[in-house]
Parts: C-alpha cells; sequence; structure tokens
C-alpha cells in the first residue's frame, strides 16, 4: 500500500490518528488530532508532542513485536481525560511506519465509576436499618423475651426500621423507571395550584410540625399544563416538604405559582438554614445530603431531588435552588405550559 494511501485513511478516521515513522516523527496527522494537540503537527517530533513515557512504550513495542499495543493514557489538555491509545507497525508496504491512534474513554470510566459508587451508596443506606433490625431481633429473642413494654418498644422501632428500607426500595424503583422513560414526553392534563393546594393539605397533616407553616399565593386562570399527575405530586411534595424539614419549626414557607410568558413558574422559598455554595450543583446527585445525619433522622433517602430532576426533564421543566447560609432557600420551578 502507498503512503497516500494511507494519509486518506488517516484522514478518513474519526479518532485523533498520527502516521509515525520509525523515529517518532509525525508524517500526517487527521483533524481530530490537529483539535486535539494542534494544527500543524507533520515533521514535528512525536516526542515533544506528546511527552507521555507510557505512550513511547507502547510505540516501541508495536515496532519490535509487529503487533497491535495499547495502553492507557491520561492526557492533561484543558481538563484531564484518559484515552485508550494504540500503536500499530504498518509493515511490508515499502515505507516502514506506525500508525497510532487515541480513543476517548473518559465517559466509560465515569460510568463505571457512578455505577460502582451507587452500588456501594445503596448497600451502606440497606446496611444501617439491618444492623438495627439484627439487633432488635436478637434482643427480643434474648433479653427481652418475656419483657412485654421492651417487646411493643422494639416492635415500634423496628417499624421505624422497616419503612426506610420500604421508603430506600420504593425511591430506587422510581427512580430506575423515570430513566427508563425519560424520553417519552409525559400524558395528561394537570391543574398545578389545585395539585399544590392538595400537597400543601396532605404535608400540614403529616405532622404536627408542618402545620399552618406555608402561604401560598396563586394567580388566577392558570391554565392546566401537560404532565403527569403522581409525578408532579412527588417533585412539589419533596420541595415544599424540603422547605418545611431543613428550617426551623414555625418559620414561613412561601409557595408562589404564577404565569411567566409561555412557562408556569412555581417558587418555594424557605427561612431555614440555607446551604453551602459548594453543596448546590451537588444536590441532585443520588444520595447527596448536606447533612447525613440530619437528613436521615427525618426519614430521608437523599434521593428525593435526584427523582425531581428526572422527572422535571422528562417534563422539559427546569429547576433552579438558590441559597445562603442562614437566609434559607429559594427553589424554582419552570413548566412549559
Ligand atoms: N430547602 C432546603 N434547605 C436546606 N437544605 C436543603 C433544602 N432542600 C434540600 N436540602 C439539602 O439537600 C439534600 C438533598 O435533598 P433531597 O430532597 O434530595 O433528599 P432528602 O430530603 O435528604 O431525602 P428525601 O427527599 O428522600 O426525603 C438534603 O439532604 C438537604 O441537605
Ligand atoms: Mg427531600
Amino acid at each position: 500500500m502507498q503512503n497516500h494511501v494511507y494519509l486518506n485513511i488517516v484522514d478518513a478516521l474519526p479518532h485523533p490518528a498520527l502516521i509515525l515513522d520509525y523515529e517518532y516523527k509525525i508524517q500526517n496527522a487527521n483533524s481530530a488530532a490537529e483539535n486535539l494537540f494542534e494544527a500543524g503537527l507533520a515533521g514535528l517530533d512525536f516526542v515533544r508532542v506528546l511527552r507521555q513515557p507510557g505512550a513511547i512504550e507502547c510505540l516501541s513495542k508495536a515496532v519490535k513485536t509487529g503487533e497491535l499495543k495499547t495502553c492507557d493514557l491520561v492526557l492533561h489538555l484543558q481538563t484531564p481525560r484518559t484515552y485508550k491509545a494504540s500503536a500499530a507497525s504498518l509493515v511490508g508496504a515499502g515505507c516502514d511506519s506506525i500508525l497510532f491512534t487515541l480513543i476517548d474513554i473518559s465517559a466509560e470510566i465515569d460510568a463505571e465509576k457512578s455505577r460502582s459508587t451507587f452500588v456501594a451508596n445503596v448497600s451502606h443506606e440497606l446496611r444501617s436499618p439491618l444492623t438495627s433490625l439484627m439487633g432488635i431481633v436478637e434482643t427480643l429473642q434474648g433479653p427481652a423475651r418475656e419483657d412485654v413494654k421492651a417487646r411493643d418498644n422494639f416492635l415500634g422501632l423496628m417499624h421505624g426500621e422497616t419503612q426506610r428500607m420500604s421508603r430506600l426500595v420504593g425511591d430506587l424503583l422510581s427512580l430506575s423507571k423515570l430513566e427508563a422513560k425519560e424520553h417519552l414526553p409525559p400524558k395528561g392534563e394537570v391543574g398545578i395550584p389545585r395539585l399544590i393546594r392538595q400537597i400543601i393539605a396532605v404535608l400540614s397533616e403529616s405532622k404536627p410540625d408542618y402545620k399552618n407553616r406555608v402561604v401560598l399565593t396563586a394567580s388566577d386562570d392558570l391554565p392546566p399544563i401537560t404532565g403527569d399527575r403522581d409525578e408532579l405530586t412527588e417533585v412539589f411534595q419533596n420541595l415544599i416538604e424540603n422547605a418545611l424539614k431543613y428550617s426551623e419549626p414555625k418559620t414561613q414557607v412561601e409557595v408562589q405559582i404564577f404565569q411567566a410568558e409561555d412557562t408556569i413558574k412555581i417558587t418555594i422559598k424557605d427561612k431555614g438554614e440555607g446551604i453551602a455554595p459548594e453543596h448546590l450543583p451537588r444536590l441532585t446527585e443520588r444520595f447527596y445530603r448536606v447533612d447525613k445525619g440530619r437528613s436521615r433522622d427525618a426519614g430521608g433517602t437523599g434521593l428525593g431531588l435526584a427523582i425531581t430532576k428526572h422527572i422535571l426533564n422528562r417534563h422539559r421543566g427546569r429547576l433552579s435552588i438558590e441559597s445562603a447560609v442562614g437566609v434559607g432557600s429559594f427553589v424554582s420551578v419552570v413548566l412549559p405550559a
């Protein structure tokens, strides 16, 4: 095969690709490679362009053995990214050269990392109620076997722990269902003010601490939106409950619903403890909690905002959270009207 044919092939490759001679001088670079490193790579020394001992070793092994060699490289360009590099010796064509290609595998590595973090988080969340259930069962089988009062107390604790596990499993299931149908637009018509009024009524009855704290202001004659009633209930229940849960008893939570151009905007303002800026970008991650102990004590799974984000994506809505420590939080949801 002639050299110019190699060059055409390299130009046609979608990933960064270079042809080098046996002294590692660059003969040709496709546009993906020039975008990655710099323009005008032909004629430059490969070692100067990519100062990576791992890459040089890969090249020399490919030349020595005549086989395809691969290695992983972390390139610190604008941001660190991991590439699978491969070097193949192109011999027997009258001009000895090496084809060097790079494939960006950062997304795969990130996906694998987040999968294993997720499994570790789920196991950790399940382990603590399970450990306490095992302890209670042992006590009931042993020292508290005949003690009726202690038994009632322990049964109450068991009830709490099983509820916590059941909530966790329920949230995980709804998250995975949402992920599966995120690209399907929702069906149904929902009147947001009515839905939010119902949520406030239910929340007010759920805990004495939540009674008479939410003040709702809704514009008249808001059009219904296209959406899934149950999913939107989950969104606003979580957001309003967060506002109540992460602020002092008796402080007010203001909810406003109004039309803004062709959208319906819902804002939820609390005078709570607030959230420090470094936490804000991570709040919608699964299991992310600012104060783990506090959220758990309040029966939270840390999945509420992750579920909220998925539901809003499906509804082509947006969520934004502004907050200041000691002042409170301001959450807004925008939904297409
Ligand atoms: N209004 C708020 N004020 C202060 N902190 C908040 C507020 N809303 C959310 N947070 C913080 O964000 C974290 C994540 O919220 P999210 O709703 O996802 O989980 P959760 O409330 O802990 O659990 P769950 O929603 O499953 O009951 C909370 O643990 C809390 O630390
Ligand atoms: Mg929550």
